[in-house]
């Protein structure tokens, strides 16, 4: 299964969804999770994200292991998104900054 990472808060792009077949991508205040249960590691959504926040369950990397958890918990919790909107005015900002994983809201 493919997984949203540390990247996305903040910055929350959507290029994401518009691309995925089962639209399994859920969406939080300023984060996005992808279904586990629902994806079918098609693999179409990770090079859409501009910040790379997207990958292989198998592929993320030990300080972001949380996610995998927070993807298949938060997809249970929010509404599903399937189509673009506008990212936050201040994403451009948020792009290059690493430490934002207190910054996710429920
Ligand atoms: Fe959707 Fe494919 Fe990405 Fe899974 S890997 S979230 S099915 S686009
Ligand atoms: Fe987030 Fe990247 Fe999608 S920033 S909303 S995972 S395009």
């Amino acid at each position: 299964t493919f997984v949203v990472t540390e990247p996305c808060i903040k910055c929350k792009y959507t290029d994401c969804v518009e691309v995925c077949p089962v639209d399994c991508f859920y969406e939080g205040p300023n984060f996005l999770v992808i279904n586990p249960d629902e994806c079918i590691d098609c693999g179409l959504c990770a090079p859409e994200c501009p910040v790379e926040a997207i990958m292989e369950e198998d592929e993320v990397a030990g300080d972001q292991q949380s996610f995998i958890q927070l993807n298949a918990e938060l997809a249970q919790q929010w509404p599903n998104i399937a189509e673009k909107k506008p990212s936050p005015p201040d994403a451009k900002q948020w792009d290059s900054v690493t430490d934002k994983k207190h910054l996710l809201e429920r």
